[in-house]
């Protein structure tokens, strides 16, 4: 049976079109069953809808709190029955209760190498610290904010005359192979995450995977 994603959107979707254009070529073993947004108007649900995808917005808003909004957007997720939940530029955070419910079954990719730059503006944080490596990581989700167990990692460089707007550009290319590469791993049952930590091929990962320059996860040489 194939292996079912659900993907949490909050705008323009590019890193789910990423998702989308692999399945489609068959580079993911994988299929999309869901795409949820707590923006009706994001851009991805649109994407979503291109694709024959069930698309499904809830309004933040139209509930007393977090609790509640989680609640009821996870009970649409949990509908699909996902093997996996990959929040792809998925913008508000998720409850303690939703997340320790799904451990080791929802990721998400952040554009820094963590644990360096959590939060927002990621990348004007690293031209503020005078970064000169800077990159995306891929991420079980945690109750903590960006601080899950990292799967891998994309590395680029920062240039002297790097603004954050170029900057974002160069870390965005190498976000989709990123995503793509760690959701196969997972796909595959190879990637698994244990109370030890997580488990590549039945091993326990001390660093993160690494994309290489040609767009595949390596095991980084120290390791
Ligand atoms: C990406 O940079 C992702 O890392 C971050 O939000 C952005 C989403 O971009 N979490 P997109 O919506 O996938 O194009």
């Amino acid at each position: 049976m194939s292996y079912r994603i659900a993907v949490l959107c909050s705008g323009r979707g590019s890193n789910l079109q990423a998702l989308l254009d692999a399945i489609a070529s068959e580079r993911l073993p994988a299929q999309i069953v869901g795409v949820f947004s707590d923006r009706a108007a994001a851009p991805a649900l649109q994407r979503a809808r291109d694709a024959g995808l069930p698309a499904n917005a809830l309004r933040p808003r139209d509930f007393a709190h977090r609790l509640a909004f989680d609640e009821a957007l996870f009970t649409q997720i949990d509908a699909v029955q996902p093997d996996l939940i990959v929040c792809a530029g998925y913008m508000r955070l998720v409850s303690e209760r939703e997340v320790d419910a799904r451990r080791g079954r929802m990721i998400n990719i952040h554009p820094s190498l963590l644990p360096a730059f959590k939060g927002l503006h990621t990348h004007d944080q690293a031209l503020a610290a005078g970064a000169i490596v800077h990159g995306a990581s891929v991420h079980f989700v945690s109750a903590e904010l960006d601080g899950g167990p990292v799967i891998a990692q994309a590395r680029v460089p920062v240039h002297a005359d790097d603004d954050a707007q170029a900057l974002t550009a160069r870390v965005l290319v190498r976000e989709h192979p990123l995503l793509v590469e760690s959701v196969r791993l997972l796909a595959l049952g190879r990637v698994v995450l244990s109370s030890a930590g997580i488990l590549l091929d039945g091993v326990l990962m001390q660093t993160p995977l690494q994309l290489d320059a040609a767009g595949q996860l390596r095991v980084p040489e120290a390791a």
